[in-house]
């Protein structure tokens, strides 16, 4: 099998994630909830993977790392809790369905305004475009990193000091870009990021979580035991806590940590350098096969993740003989990007996503790109005849 869903879940993980959560379901006792070494065992490898993402992601520090239990949990928790009544919100087209629907309920639901700046047919971002469409009372912008579908990536550095220079705040979901690509909230000049663990940080499903800048109050979404302050009637305000209640995944946050530990060690360049790689090699490859079209490439960036059609075949055919034929795993159809889809005409067809990782060699890339070949000739010839 040679497994290119990475941008959906990585898989395998690095040996030392699986033995972090191994030891930590044989070791842990209630994280944040105890003075026994059970218990301490458990707050000791939740703070590790703090301040391990709060390394990798350019956070303020550790304790500006609130966890979460994936990219949209985190997602609906800032925009939930940093838009009012009245607000007015800006998007891009590029968005993932975990910013469009908490920003489409409250729109629905009268509490917000919302603007959402065009991808062109090219996956390109007219920031132009995005800076027109603040106004007085814009809040802020949510923004993805980079397209889950295309793997564009957009300066989202530029798009913070256009929001910032509109009095508004920025909040980028970074799903597709940690631990794959260079995020650095600090010299991004970012309020809030928000992260998944299962994917380019090699964690286990069921994890993720925000990194807040200083000063930024965000509302839980959740309140309740926090392990601290019981008899106070408010849910404590200061971070993490302020956004953590309930009992935290532990065990999958020591494995989240151990694989953000995995990239650390090996240096967040090289592994950046090799994915990329990758996907530059299989994006080179398709690009010349007769029939194929690559989606996006317009943005600023890109990021491990390529996305094509062949000719008109829907994208679940080709995906299915990738996996049938050739024991190839890809994503296909749609991609929980709605605006995406619409803007690369793909809306009938979808796409076919592959999407690579420090795992993934250029031995499995030849060999896809081969398979590609195939079974683009066969289907496209079924087509003409
Ligand atoms: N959002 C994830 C993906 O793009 C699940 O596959």
């Amino acid at each position: 099998m040679i497994y290119f869903d990475n941008a959906a879940t990585t898989m395998p993980k690095p040996p030392e994630v699986v033995r972090a959560v191994t030891d930590a379901l044989q070791s842990f006792g209630g994280v944040g909830r105890g003075v026994h070494a059970p218990a301490l065992t458990a707050d000791s490898a939740v703070y590790q993977a703090r301040c391990s993402i709060a390394q990798l992601l350019g956070a303020p520090s550790a304790s500006q790392v609130a966890f979460s239990c994936n990219a949209t949990e985190a997602l609906n928790t800032a925009i939930c809790g940093l838009l009012s009544p009245g607000d007015h919100a800006v998007t891009t087209a590029a968005s993932h369905n975990s910013v469009l629907r908490p920003l489409y309920r409250l729109r629905d639901e009268g509490r917000i305004a919302l603007n959402v700046a065009p991808i062109g047919p090219d996956g390109a971002l007219d920031y132009n475009a995005f800076d027109a469409l603040f106004r007085a009372d814009t809040r802020m912008a949510v923004v993805t990193h980079a397209s889950n579908l295309t793997g564009d990536v957009y300066d989202v550095g530029r798009m913070a000091r256009i929001a910032h220079r509109h009095g508004a705040l920025i909040v980028v979901d970074a799903a597709q870009t940690a631990g794959t690509f260079p995020v650095d909230m600090g010299a991004m000049d970012l309020d809030v990021l928000a992260f998944t663990g299962h994917k380019g940080l090699f964690g286990p499903q069921g994890t993720g979580g925000l990194c807040v800048a200083e000063g930024v109050e965000i509302r839980p979404l959740k309140v309740g035991g926090s392990g601290v302050r019981s008899f106070d009637e408010r849910h404590p305000t200061f971070m993490p806590e302020r956004l953590e209640a309930g009992t935290l995944n532990a065990h999958g946050i020591a494995g989240l940590g151990a694989g953000a530990g995995f990239i650390l060690d090996k240096g967040l360049d090289a592994v950046s350098r090799h994915d990329l790689s990758l996907a530059a090699r299989f994006r080179d490859g398709a690009s010349s096969i007769p029939g194929v079209r690559v989606l996006g490439g317009g943005a600023d960036d890109h990021c491990a993740i390529v996305a094509l059609n062949a000719g008109d075949c829907d994208s679940g055919l080709i995906a299915r003989r990738l996996d049938d034929d050739f024991g190839i795993c890809t994503r296909s159809g749609a991609h929980c990007a709605p605006l995406m889809h619409r803007a690369l005409g793909t809306e009938e067809q979808g796409a076919v996503r592959f999407s690579f990782s420090y795992l993934n060699t250029d031995e499995e890339v030849d060999v896809a790109l081969d398979a590609l070949e195939r079974i683009t000739a066969e289907e496209l010839s079924y087509c003409i005849l």
